[in-house]
């Protein structure tokens, strides 16, 4: 099977998004779709998959032209596409997950037995380690991944779109998952993954078309390109990873302390006993894998949590126990690591999530009035300060790709006279162009002398932005190290497997 799309073309509120891409994929081969966030690679395949109709351009299948409807459509026609936020049902089993919305499921008299000795035939066959009895319920992200995947398979589809599927994986998960991919193209399948990871498109794909700006810019075997030039391609320059430069700190008089901070939840402690200071200017990164106590501290000292026992001290004065409010203005920040459920309302546009965090600060009121006015005219310069791209002001914030969200959201918390900033997995799910913009803003903003508690997963990234790294595991602090050329990578790592620095 062998699908061609010719100069597709697609225009959201003026805007053109696709300006003319072709694309072509066929089975047996495993087709890499790269590109920066808000290239277009999710709006070319939702195309692909239904969702949307091209302005302009034609979709054939084995050299028919064919129209695709819907969604049900292009499956009709061996299309299956699983997007970045899963579509599954908590409460019911994967068995009934898998065939939701299946005639043959025989209803009222189920042919269960039969439908799941098939799910585990091909479970089986393709290494996907599904489970068909289970509730989706408790079910890991990897194995709701598989089963969206295992949706498609009992649904015949030929060509699978997986868009992003990595992003919610770990490096272990990864690794499985791939092989999952191998073994659906070594059955004669097609698939097309979405990715803007440079490292996943040469360890995985067999070919790939590059987007940038909504124009394919490049089409090519694996084997007759190379990293560079895929860079090059996908963001239009080359970007070179960044060096650590080593700033001196006046360390003395620092501006946020934390004294043996505990947080406890009935007897499970979250924090134990956590002491770290951050002075003006300095970044202070914490190190750790996911779920040591990352998120406790942060909402610790930006007021969400309450402490067991311990004190925050901010600019000399004690904060535990006051608002949210008050320590936001008295120059607190914070970008939360889940943007979608604790940054951004999605259907909101531009303008009122502007207003989520400026309703109660001073210099957005007057006499208990909204200015509103200045609000809008802020966000129209944040738009432009920090290349925002977004149709206007008044779009709603669900329609702009990741890592614009993600700008936004920085841009929204720079917009204040900020002495310390949270920022917590500031550049997760963000391609290259915009990683190294939200870090050169986070180091501008150190060098104007703001605090910066950098918390993140990405060790390479802790490595090469902090003055001083901590590393967080199981709620307690492993040490801290200077991040200068004596640092000890391997001990870093180390300590993030729960060894502790001996003279500390
Ligand atoms: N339904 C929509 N209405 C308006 N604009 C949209 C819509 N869908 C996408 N866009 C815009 O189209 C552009 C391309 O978006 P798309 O989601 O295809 O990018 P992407 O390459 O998948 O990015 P990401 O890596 O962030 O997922 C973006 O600028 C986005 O704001
Ligand atoms: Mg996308």
């Amino acid at each position: 099977m062998q699908i061609d799309m010719r100069n597709i073309r697609k225009t959201f509120f003026g805007a053109p998004v696709l300006k003319g891409v072709d694309f072509c994929v066929h089975s047996g081969e495993i087709h890499a779709l790269l590109g920066e966030n808000g290239a277009g690679k999710s709006t070319l395949m939702n195309i692909l998959y239904g969702l949307y109709k091209p302005d302009d351009g034609t979709i054939t299948i084995d050299g028919e032209e064919v129209s695709i409807e819907d969604p049900r459509d292009a499956l009709s026609q061996g299309i299956g596409m699983v997007h970045q936020h899963f579509q599954l049902v908590n409460t019911l089993t994967v068995s009934e997950n898998i065939t939701l919305g299946l005639r043959e499921t025989g209803y009222p008299f189920s042919k269960r037995k039969l439908i799941d000795q098939r799910i585990k035939e091909l479970s089986e066959t393709f290494g996907l380690d599904v489970d068909p009895a289970k509730l989706i319920k408790g079910l890991s992200v990897g194995e709701r991944q598989r089963i969206e995947i295992m949706k498609l398979l009992y649904r015949s589809a030929k060509i699978f779109i997986l868009d992003e599927p990595t992003a919610v994986l770990s490096p272990p998960e990864v690794e499985s998952f791939f092989n999952v991919l191998r073994e659906l193209r070594n059955a004669g399948n097609g698939v097309v993954i979405i990715t803007h990871k440079i490292g996943e498109v040469m360890q995985i794909s067999d070919r790939v078309t590059v987007l940038r700006d909504g124009e394919g810019v490049l089409q090519s075997r694996l084997e007759d390109t190379n990293e560079h030039e895929l860079s090059k391609a996908m963001i239009g320059r080359t970007l070179t990873q960044r060096e650590h430069e080593i700033r001196s700190i006046d360390v003395t008089s620092p501006r946020l302390v934390l004294q043996d901070v505990t947080i406890h939840d009935g007897k499970l402690s979250l924090l134990q006993n956590l002491s770290i200071s951050i002075a003006p200017g300095e970044i202070m990164g914490i190190a750790g894998v996911d779920g040591n106590g990352q998120q406790e501290l942060a909402e610790a000292i930006i007021g969400i949590r309450k402490l067991s026992s311990g004190t925050i001290t901010f600019n000399g004065n004690k904060v535990d126990g006051r608002s949210i409010i008050d320590r936001m203005n008295n120059g607190m920040g914070y970008i939360p690591a889940d943007r979608h459920n604790d940054a951004i309302l999605l259907p909101m546009n531009l303008n009122q999530n502007l207003l989520l965090k400026k309703h109660l600060d001073p210099n957005y009121l007057n006499h208990h009035f909204l200015k509103r006015k200045k609000a809008e005219s802020t966000t129209k310069n944040l738009i432009k300060e920090f290349f925002i791209k977004t149709p206007s002001e008044n779009t709603a914030i669900r329609y702009l790709s990741g890592g614009n969200q993600q700008k936004f959201v920085l841009a929204r918390e720079l917009d204040s006279d900020l002495q310390l900033l949270i920022a917590f997995q500031p550049t997760r799910g963000l391609d290259l162009g915009a990683t190294d913009f939200i870090q050169s803003q986070l180091l501008d903003l150190a060098n104007r002398g703001v605090s910066i508690l950098l918390i993140s997963t990405d060790l390479q990234e802790i490595i090469s932005l902090s003055d001083r790294i901590a590393v967080l595991y199981k709620g307690e602090n492993m040490g801290i190290l200077e991040n200068d050329d004596q640092l000890d990578i391997a001990l870093v790592g180390a300590m993030m497997g729960g060894k502790r620095l001996e003279n500390q």
